[in-house]
């Protein structure tokens, strides 16, 4: 067993993605959750099965009852020191759910850290009052730390990444992969499909996340359409290669549009410019989804997107069945609160319920 106790930070550090990833389980089952390759296909069985049961028991008064009683005796804290809106309120929601009482600092001014207080220093305070930390960083990396930092401390509570920098956006790419397992239910699911991946494809973290769980499939295909200065990076490709997956890169989005079985859009991450006005010198027009684009699509196919947007979805297109992305975020809550409860180790009791129950 890998445990973040038997391995110094410097060590830790110099380790693979692939080779950090047992390190944050626990028990066979998540203990943190910060990287996207701590997934297994088996793994994003498990959480969709268990999202759809606490979905489906979530319908009735009795049922939400029931799942607001198990974890009524933990807290969570959501600390968020990067604008959100959806991921925040889907994780408050998951809280809910589940009947954890929440706490949240969204705004460093009026935390400690406007005093000079580290980011460390502020999530080893928020361990001492709280049984889980979601969390999200403009800082890479820094979930990792944390979950290392807490896990060698006499508060070992554990850490959910809820977006960290461009790296890492592991929860928005299991709920990505549930929506595409829902979307693809009755045409054999989410292997041999084609996933084209369109907008800033270097700066968004929910496409690295989501590109690596694609490979985790069979024959799934995958395009970035991107302009060339916004392309998927280097890393990813090589992921990629080495994982033998078929992929291409271009910056013709109509030629890719008739044969996509999802496309994946996302908005200029133009947060991350150094310089201002640089992600300007991108025309991004031709990288979005109007009424044009939609007659190219194929019938079965859909559109996703993590939100927010901005122009490169037409609101026109929100009307079409294969526009998911209302559901996609829908979709987010349930499995960011099958996550938790696996976390804390209720999914069997979950499980139960609903075979007893038949829901
Ligand atoms: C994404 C993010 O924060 O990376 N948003 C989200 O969590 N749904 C995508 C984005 O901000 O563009």
């Amino acid at each position: 067993m890998s445990l973040l106790t038997d391995i110094s930070w410097e060590s830790f550090q110099k380790l693979t993605l692939c080779e950090k990833a047992p390190y944050f389980r626990s028990n066979g089952h998540e203990g943190h959750v910060i990287i996207a390759q701590q997934f297994d296909r088996e793994r994003l069985d498990a959480l969709g099965n268990l999202a759809t049961r606490i979905r489906r028991i979530a319908k009735s008064h009795e049922g939400l009852d029931f799942l607001q009683s198990l974890l009524s005796h933990r807290r969570a804290m959501l600390y968020f020191s990067q604008p959100s809106t959806r991921t925040f309120l889907s994780f408050l929601a998951a809280c809910e759910i589940l009947g954890l009482k929440t706490g949240e600092v969204r705004d460093a001014s009026t935390s400690s850290e406007f005093k000079g207080e580290s980011q460390e220093d502020s999530v080893r305070t928020f361990s001492s009052y709280f049984d889980l930390i979601v969390m999200r960083s403009k800082i890479g990396g820094l979930a990792e730390r944390m979950a290392w930092l807490l896990s060698n401390s006499e508060r070992p509570v554990p850490i959910l990444n809820a977006g960290s920098g461009k790296d890492q956006h592991p929860t928005q790419a299991v709920l990505d992969i549930y929506t595409l397992q829902r979307s693809f239910e009755k045409s054999g699911g989410i292997d041999g499909k084609r996933v084209v991946f369109v907008g800033d494809l270097l700066r968004g973290r929910t496409v690295r996340s989501l590109s690596f769980l694609l490979t985790q499939y069979r024959d799934v295909e995958q395009v970035f359409v991107a302009p060339p200065q916004l392309q998927v990076a280097e890393d990813i490709q090589a992921m990629l290669t080495s994982a033998g997956v078929q992929f291409s890169l271009t910056d013709d989005f109509q030629s890719q549009i008739p044969d996509a079985d999802a496309i994946y859009m996302t908005r200029v991450q133009d947060e991350w410019d150094t310089q201002q006005g640089e992600s300007e010198k991108a025309d991004i027009s031709k990288f979005c989804l109007g009424m044009d684009e939609l007659a190219l699509m194929k019938p079965a196919s859909v559109i996703m997107h993590p939100l927010p947007r901005r122009e490169e979805i037409a609101v026109e297109v929100d009307h079409d069945p294969r526009a998911v992305y209302w559901r996609q975020m829908r979709n987010g809550m349930w499995v960011r609160a099958a996550m938790i409860a696996t976390i804390f180790e209720k999914h069997k009791r979950i499980e139960a319920y609903a075979n007893e129950h038949a829901v």
